[in-house]
């Protein structure tokens, strides 16, 4: 008898602005397996800071809240994708500037990172999901079937945060976005706990250039048929 195989994982990883979120969204949708934003998890775990009023330097607290954080995503028919934690709606609370500072900084205490993996990985054990982070082909999943890592220049990541916070209303120069990008990159790639990095058998897209339509196509090229 074959063996059983689970549905896939697909790990998408990549910089701040690199277009994971879209992409994995929209290739989850197309191929019907499950959209999941690791990301959301740090910032879920930020969010019960900031709302607790934690301070980042509080590892046992920090730690305490990553260990009972309960996050799940919906899909709706137009395909926007909702968080939910702990059976709250916090789609738009996770996008708050504070909550993604605290992200950036917690996301580097390796305890709070263990909590989240554990989760991720049971989140995933049965397959049938994109997930997208900074280390879902190099820890959480190595084993994911397709890995994929997305790339685009630091200008353009910087170009695409900036549009989208003027779309929101915020006033702030082109020039200190490009900071904020190059400072999280910095963030992301030296830090000791699973810094950025692809895992050696992923394959690289870049997105400058390409329509988002042509970097999910080049991802769903990639799944076992
Ligand atoms: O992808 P994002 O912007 O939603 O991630 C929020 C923060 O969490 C970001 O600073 C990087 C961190 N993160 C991480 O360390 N590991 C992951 N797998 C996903 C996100």
């Amino acid at each position: 008898m074959p063996a059983l195989r689970r549905k896939p994982i697909v790990a998408i990883d990549g910089p701040a602005g690199s277009g994971k979120s879209t992409v994995a969204k929209l290739a989850a949708r197309a191929a019907g397996l499950q959209f999941v934003s690791s990301g959301a998890y740090y910032r879920a775990v930020a969010l019960l800071a900031v709302r607790g009023g934690v301070a980042a330097t509080d590892e046992a607290a920090l730690t305490a809240l990553a260990d009972g954080v309960n996050l799940r995503f919906t899909t709706d028919d137009d395909g926007a994708v909702r968080a939910w934690l702990n059976g709250d709606e916090v789609t738009d609370a996770l996008r708050e500037p504070a909550v993604e500072q605290m992200a950036s900084t917690i996301a580097v205490i390796p305890p709070v990172r263990a909590h989240l993996v554990r989760k991720l990985r049971e989140y995933g054990c049965d397959g049938g999901l994109v997930m997208e982070g900074r280390d879902i082909q190099t820890v959480v999943f190595p084993d994911a079937e397709v890995k994929v890592y997305l790339t685009a220049s630091v200008e353009e990541r910087a170009r695409r945060r900036w549009e989208e916070l003027r779309a929101r209303g915020e006033t702030v120069s082109y020039a200190a976005v490009l900071d904020e990008v190059n400072a999280r990159d910095a963030r992301d790639t030296a830090r000791d706990a699973a810094p950025l990095r692809a895992a050696p058998d992923a394959v690289h897209i870049s997105t400058d250039g390409r329509s988002i339509a042509q970097v999910v196509a080049a991802v769903l090229a990639l799944l076992p048929a």
